[in-house]
């Protein structure tokens, strides 16, 4: 014991490690949680400076990007650089928007953009940035009148009604959005108060050979050489407050902003990450491991490799389908190859089985415990339950509902179900629907994704749970998909844009008999009855004891380990993780360098490979060793680090300070070897990955020459 110790200390005094552990902490807790391990590792301010609800703080300089109608759901994260409401974010946050701007004759995808005044920047319709002001936890208030003996419906009802009174309480007499979460598995609720900013403009993005270089090839891969960046405006009103789209509008001028660090991070460096993760599960137990790397994760792969390779093998042949669907494909290859890394890294490292031993050490603790007796063997015999259906309901999901015309018709049930008189509104609301449906549909690649996935669904759902409408069918073309896919896309209404739109100009109820005997409509509807009759009864009532025990086992393992400071999961509210800037040994005898750069670019460059297709003036600039001041002291322009933040899906674009809160990089992937790390994390093992921001600079500057934007920023070397 005594040895033990004294060689715990050695450790410490010779390797000067404090660790930084997994966590996504809470802003509002930074002081009491966090700020003296921070401190530990070199942050050089204060917990009131990163965040405050009474003083400009880094809060106030951190933007959640969400969209029209979700803007609490932050699916990245930006940060403000100006004084005139610029920030920036990662490219692949922005894609979907850019390539929304992307033609034949303008393709932004390929060749970037840059507006050299504020008059070429380009609207976004639907983005939204969200600013948090202010985060508390309610908790009491929120479970006020909630005694033990209530049913789960009440206590529900009770919450609710408390939560709508937060939140509108909240925002009394300003222009802010409250939005209040469950923390903890909803042992606690707090409140985050929002700014948001529905103005939102594209100021610049590098061509996708920049942006997204290494492409698929290299996402959740180190090391990695993807300027992984792209720079947004936000605009206010006259009195700088948010406003609709207006050409009056003005650069908004925010509370802070980030100043940047010009010069190298080092090996080690204190850094610390401010955005919105996402989703991780850290506290699921081993049953619910096996549900997701079992089953949920193969049939995902296996259904979502067959669209990739279908999409991929179009946009080969043509610049038009590649522009329709780079960004579709760029959304399902990338959970489809997390999943991949997801499963490797569970495996490894003996989740399960890591799990299942905490689990019979709750076990034991419970035995003094009554009221967690249950918890361990009601989580199995659940799951287990739910394992025995779970396949049925990913055909479905990650099959059926997949086809691309599937998804789109259910835009008309509303349409096909209507009683009264469709408005001339509506109408018109529908058509443009139709429109920027079709402006990315390629049907040659859906009716192939349709064939394939529904011979999936066809073998692997059975007979009891499938549609009767798809089981007649299935008769009828003797399980020959082709035939039948060929005949339903041509006989549908729904294949063809122009009588789409001929037929909901002046649409009247009378017909909706024209709908409702449409082949592809009829397919679409029994898909949903059918699950909704016959599996999602069984899937609800499973689920819904779920949350009552998730609840439970959490409060427990928060009493047996309280020595530990347990962080809540990523819930898309605002978080901030810290650790140093560090490398890995991805496997025996390998050891991962903490940083690359621009010569990496040039080693990968391979004008046969899309995906490493240096651009030509890059490889100018290369060969001239034209780096402006953006190259460090060997001499090299630095592209990417890797460190030990913990961070998910949704910290993209999250800025990456330094120990004086200066942005030395932009967060935007994880490092393969620790992908699983939504579900357990491993500080040994598990790095994020960000694009140096003077790489971002040397591009805006040296590649796009927008000055412009050089100067608007605060650049301290
Ligand atoms: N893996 C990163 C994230 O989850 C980057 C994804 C975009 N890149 C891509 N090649 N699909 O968002
Ligand atoms: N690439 C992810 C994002 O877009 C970040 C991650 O999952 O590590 O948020």
């Amino acid at each position: 014991m005594k040895r033990n110790f004294l060689i715990a200390i050695m450790l410490l005094l010779v390797t000067g490690v404090v660790r930084a552990d997994e966590g996504m902490w809470l802003p509002f807790r930074i002081k009491s949680d966090v700020i003296a391990q921070m401190h530990q590792l070199g942050f050089l301010l204060d917990a009131d400076d990163i965040y405050s609800s009474d003083k400009p703080s880094f809060n106030d300089a951190v933007v959640g990007l969400g969209t029209e109608g979700r803007p609490f759901s932050h699916f990245c994260t930006g940060g403000l650089v100006s004084d005139k409401g610029l920030f920036i974010t990662n490219h692949h946050c922005g894609y979907g928007f850019i390539q929304k701007h992307s033609t034949m004759q303008n393709d932004y995808l390929t060749d970037g953009f840059w507006a050299y005044d504020h008059s070429q920047e380009l609207t976004n319709i639907g983005l939204t940035a969200s600013i948090m002001r202010r985060m508390e936890d309610v908790t009491e208030i929120i479970l006020e009148g909630v005694t033990e003996n209530l049913s789960h419906d009440v206590r529900d009802s009770i919450i609710k009604l408390n939560i709508l009174a937060v939140e509108k309480e909240a925002i009394e007499g300003t222009h802010y959005l409250a939005k209040v979460n469950p923390f903890y598995n909803g042992t606690e609720y707090y409140l985050s108060v929002y700014e948001i900013f529905n103005d939102v403009r594209l100021v610049g993005a590098p061509p996708s050979a920049i942006g997204k270089f290494g492409g698929d090839t290299d996402n959740w891969v180190w090391p990695r050489h993807t300027g992984d960046f792209a720079m947004f405006r936000i605009y206010a009103g006259p009195d700088n407050k948010p406003a609709a789209y207006s050409p009056d509008n003005k650069p908004y001028s925010p509370d802070k902003f980030f100043e940047i660090n010009g010069n190298s991070v080092a090996e080690n460096d204190f850094t610390f990450i401010m955005g919105y993760p996402g989703t991780t599960q850290e506290y699921l137990p081993s049953a619910a491991i096996e549900l997701q790397k079992n089953i949920q994760n193969p049939i995902r792969i296996q259904l979502r490799e067959m669209r990739i390779e279908t999409m991929k093998r179009h946009m080969e042949q043509s610049q038009e389908v590649r522009i329709k669907y780079s960004s579709k494909v760029a959304g399902v290859a990338n959970a489809w190859k997390k999943w991949i890394g997801e499963i490797q890294g569970l495996d490894r490292f003996d989740v399960i089985y890591k799990k299942q031993e905490l689990e019979k050490e709750f076990e034991n603790f419970a035995a003094s415990n009554p009221k967690y007796n249950e918890i361990i063997s009601d989580y199995n015999t659940i799951y287990s339950q739910i394992i025995a259906i779970a396949p049925y309901q990913e055909y479905y999901f990650e099959g059926a509902y997949q086809v691309e015309i599937i998804r789109f018709i259910s835009a008309f049930s509303a349409l096909a179900k209507a009683e009264k008189t469709v408005s001339f509104e509506q109408q018109e609301n529908m058509i443009s629907r139709v429109r920027s449906f079709y402006k990315d549909y390629y049907l040659p690649i859906d009716k192939i994704v349709f064939e394939k996935l529904m011979t999936e669904f066809s073998s692997n759902v059975p007979i009891e749970y499938q549609p009767e409408q798809f089981t007649k069918l299935e008769n009828r073309f003797k399980n020959d998909f082709k035939a039948m896919s060929d005949w339903l896309f041509e006989s549908s209404l729904f294949t063809d844009s122009t009588k789409l739109i001929t037929f909901i100009d002046g649409y009247t109820i009378k017909k909706a008999k024209t709908i409702h005997k449409d082949p592809l409509y009829q397919l679409y509807s029994g898909l949903v009855d059918a699950y909704n009759m016959l599996l999602a009864p069984k899937f609800k009532s499973l689920y819904q004891e779920l949350p009552p025990i998730h609840k439970l086992y959490m409060q427990g393992l928060r009493e047996m380990q309280h020595d530990k400071t347990f962080f809540p999961d990523a819930n898309s509210t605002f978080r901030i993780a810290f650790g140093k800037v560090q490398g890995y040994n991805p496997k025996d005898a390998i050891k991962y360098h903490w940083r690359t750069t621009i010569d990496g670019i040039i080693q990968k460059n391979n004008p046969e490979i899309y995906d490493y297709d240096v651009p030509k003036k890059l490889l100018e600039l290369y060969a001239n060793k034209d780096f402006g001041s953006y190259s460090d002291a060997t001499g090299e322009v630095p592209v990417c680090f890797s460190a030990t933040n913990h961070t998910t899906g949704g910290n993209s674009g999250s800025p990456v300070l330094d120990a004086n809160g200066r942005l030395v990089g932009l967060n935007f992937d994880r490092a393969w070897e620790g992908v699983m790390s939504d579900l357990y994390y491993n500080p040994e093992i598990c790095r994020n990955i960000s694009i140096d921001i003077r790489y971002a600079l040397f591009i805006v500057d040296k590649y796009a020459g927008a000055q412009n934007l050089i100067d608007e920023m605060s650049i301290i070397k």
